[in-house]
């Protein structure tokens, strides 16, 4: 098997076997920290991981810390607002600052996309990605793959529906690269200004009624506020749970009972009505369960990929 990344930025990084792997060793730590267990590796307290958290997060950031500790590592909460970067010191510095003090992997969210290419050829520190600005945020979707699989669900010829605002949605960037290698279909829905259009293997549809007929699993997508300001916006924001918001009676007026996930958080009341928070279709609390093995096992690859072209270099005079 090929070497896992040491720079963990996209779907792209990984091989299927890499993925078909991650999966395997999610399911492991299912079975080993089931029901609130605490039985950390030996092996794994030698290690030292940083959550460094440049945006906002409740689910990545705290379902990697209690991965890290689960598996038995030191873990570093960086926090960032109180850091030397807000002395404008630049993300390289601090990242390698990390490493001189000891610092195995960082795990970074960060709102610049594609800010982890720049480290891909040397770097500063093994490196997860945590979500960076609209690009990718790979281990969400990896544990959305999980939580389907976990849950007893087929991929294979089967149509997954993400609904929302595509265009600015990493976990969409991530999940198009991901789900098609279980030989799932895509359909994006949304309102047209949302769709992301860049690949044209995707299908695209405005009329949710008309998709929900044709879709065996559904992914919900939150309305990012914090990324429109256009007066377009308010507009579709006012008639969004109308025109595509899933309720309980959208989902008992199909003939199939099917799954509904979101990426968390969800505006309530907008992309999600409250009552399907309660229906056991939804599996949105599953994926916060299921993010902590899955993040354990993205962690448990990387620390034993072996690489040591990590950290600084001095360059001979
Ligand atoms: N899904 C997700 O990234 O949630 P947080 O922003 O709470 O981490």
């Amino acid at each position: 098997m090929n070497k896992f990344p040491s720079v963990f930025e996209s779907i792209d990084d990984l091989t299927i076997e890499q993925i078909r792997s991650l999966m395997t060793v999610s399911a492991q730590n299912k079975l080993r920290f089931q029901d609130r267990q605490f039985a950390p590796y030996e092996s794994y307290r030698k290690y030292v991981i940083a959550t460094s958290f440049l945006e906002h997060s409740t689910r990545t950031k705290h379902s990697f810390g209690l991965a890290i500790q689960k598996l038995g590592c030191m873990y570093v909460d960086f926090n960032a607002e109180k850091s030397s970067l807000q002395k404008g010191e630049n993300i390289e510095e601090t990242l390698l600052t990390l490493w001189h003090q000891g610092v195995d992997i960082c795990v970074l969210r960060t709102s610049v996309s594609n800010q982890f290419k720049e480290f891909k050829s040397k770097p500063p520190i093994k490196l997860i990605n945590g979500g960076d600005g609209i690009n990718e945020h790979p281990t969400q979707a990896l544990l959305d793959l999980f939580t389907l699989i976990d849950s007893g669900y087929e991929l294979e010829g089967k149509t997954i529906t993400i609904v929302g605002d595509s265009l600015h949605s990493r976990v969409t960037h991530s999940l198009i690269k991901l789900l098609p290698q279980y030989g799932a279909k895509i359909i994006l829905c949304g309102p047209s200004s949302y769709l992301f259009r860049e690949d044209s293997s995707l299908e695209l549809s405005t009329d949710l009624e008309e998709a929900l007929s044709r879709t065996d699993i559904l992914y919900m997508l939150r309305i990012q506020k914090e990324r429109h300001n256009s007066p377009e916006y308010a507009e579709i924001y006012e008639s969004y749970h109308q025109n595509f918001g899933i309720t309980l009676e959208r989902l008992k007026n199909l003939n199939k009972k099917i799954p509904v996930l979101p990426p968390g958080p969800a505006n309530i009341g907008v992309e999600i009505a409250a009552d399907v928070l309660k229906s056991e279709l939804f599996l949105g609390y599953q994926q916060v369960v299921n993010s902590v093995y899955a993040r354990m096992a993205i962690v448990m690859a990387m620390l034993e990929n072996g690489d040591k072209n990590i950290g600084h270099k001095p360059v001979s005079l």
